[in-house]
């Protein structure tokens, strides 16, 4: 591989710009007051793919937001990377929180960024990552060195469940055909410490809703006398966990697969502070299910949390009131083996047989996903370490995320094949939090990582 970078260095400004034009469109799917905004972004990630030197760039309508295609086939006998990102965003709310406005991208230094690290939504999850590919083809193809067929598949509903590219996949094989499919929309351990992503999580996500009396009530009048359906609603959660932090739904863990002591002793192997993991998120212990480490904890163990709850009087001063209704919104984190809608259902069982007398119990299911695990000795896999090795001067470590990315799973049951994940974000850029940031220095090593993954990915297929 030549002048990767010579050229990255030549035209790292005009990089950054890009982007920055980029995540200056809040492409915000979960909010309908953003759709503009969002079919906006399409077009705009439409013109970068033409630039690249794609072909045959199209818009692809779907019932929700479009999926933008683009290809470039060089020769039908060498193998195809489809390359998958997402141009959709998170919400940026609590937005008081943010240093400067989530679409005002700034470059600012951090103690781990000294090159400076781009703040806004959507700058590392998955713009930022997304855009790198984009990047990474246009200087293949400047510098003449593309070795293989290119497709690309940008869709703009990753943040709300992938629905629309669900169906899109399952109707379009032939156009999708690859031999690979790379995304850089995951993490790595640290700049120092490379690392390619072999695992996801599944994931369940469930509304419940928790109906007492038709009306809201004097607490004083009423109190002691009826269910209170936020005290009913925070007791059936608490249940939900017993002393040792395990998910007391029968038959949770019937599938979850237990790692042997030799799996588990590799992983332990990859370096981790607790003291720095504690340190960075101010807290003075770790918490959670007992006899697993941290980073077994958020990997390779399914979890439930409560994403937010609701309901009574939370506006200012004091109301006496009980009130008729109390929510919640639940995710359970699932491990490759765990059937999302399976579990889903065990759940919506449990709760509603927890209910005390007084109250309904609604559960409502949102969307979900299985989980995933990539092997280490595929072509893939080899290709990405070894890019990893030239441009780092390390070998990547293999780690399972605690992160879902749900449609991989059915990427590889429709078009039957295996994914790499390739990404360059820290756990630090604060990705769906305020000051969401990617560090300059990432992203310019990942568009330098990418074309050596294609010609390794080309010279292992001969
Ligand atoms: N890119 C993330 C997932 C991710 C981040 C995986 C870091 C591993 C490391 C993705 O955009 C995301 O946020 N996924 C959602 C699930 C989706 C169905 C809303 C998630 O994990 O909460
Ligand atoms: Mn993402
Ligand atoms: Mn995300």
């Amino acid at each position: 591989m030549k002048d990767i970078k010579k050229y990255i260095d030549q035209h790292k400004d005009r990089f950054l710009n890009e982007l920055i034009e980029l995540l200056k469109i809040p492409s915000i799917s979960a909010d309908s007051a953003y759709k503009k905004d969002v079919l906006k972004t399409a077009d705009e990630i439409k013109s970068s793919l033409e630039k690249a030197g794609c072909e045959n760039v199209e818009i692809c309508q779907t019932k929700g937001y479009p999926i933008v295609y683009g290809d470039k086939i060089i020769d039908k006998n060498l193998p195809t990377v489809l390359v998958y990102g997402h141009y959709d965003v998170q919400p940026p709310d609590p937005i008081n929180l943010w240093d400067s406005p989530p679409f005002e991208p700034v470059i600012k230094k951090t103690e781990l960024h000294p090159e400076g690290a781009i703040f806004a939504r959507g700058a590392c999850d998955d713009k930022g990552q997304m855009y790198m590919h984009v990047k990474a083809m246009e200087l293949m193809t400047q510098t003449n060195q593309l070795p293989c067929n290119v497709k690309f598949m940008i869709e703009g509903e990753e943040e709300v469940g992938s629905a629309s590219l669900a169906d899109f996949v399952k109707e379009n094989h032939e156009k999708l055909s690859n031999d690979v499919i790379l995304i850089s929309d995951t993490g790595m351990i640290a700049k120092d410490t490379p690392s390619i992503t072999t695992g996801l999580r599944g994931l369940s996500y469930v509304e419940v809703e928790v109906t007492g009396p038709n009306r809201d009530l004097h607490s004083g009048l009423y109190g002691g006398a009826v269910a209170n359906p936020i005290n009913v609603l925070t007791k059936m959660i608490a249940s939900l966990h017993d002393e040792n932090n395990h998910i007391t739904i029968p038959g949770f863990y019937d599938n979850v697969e237990e790692l042997s002591t030799e799996e588990r002793a590799e992983m332990a192997k990859a370096p981790f502070s607790l003291d720095n993991y504690k340190k960075a998120l101010d807290i003075d212990a770790v918490y959670g299910e007992a006899g697993y480490s941290t980073n077994e904890r958020n990997s390779i163990r399914p979890t439930l949390d409560v994403n937010g709850i609701w309901g009574g009087y939370t506006g200012e001063g004091a109301k006496t009131v009980i009130a008729s209704q109390a929510f919640a919104k639940i995710s359970m984190r699932l491990v490759p083996n765990q059937d999302w809608e399976e579990i889903t259902q065990l759940f919506k069982k449990h709760f509603e047989s927890i209910a005390p007398k007084g109250v309904t119990v609604k559960v409502t299911p949102h969307h979900g996903g299985q989980g995933y695990v990539t092997p280490i000795d595929s072509i893939g896999y080899k290709a990405a370490s070894k890019a990893y090795t030239d441009t780092f001067g390390k070998t990547p470590i293999p780690q399972r995320s605690g992160g879902s990315i749900p449609i991989v799973s059915l990427f590889e049951k429709e078009l039957k094949s295996k994914t790499i994940l390739m990404g360059f974000g820290l756990d630090s850029d604060a990705i769906h939090s305020p000051n969401e940031h990617f560090g300059v220095w990432n992203y310019l090593k990942g568009i330098e990582t990418i074309p050596y993954f294609y010609h390794y990915f080309t010279e292992l297929n001969k």
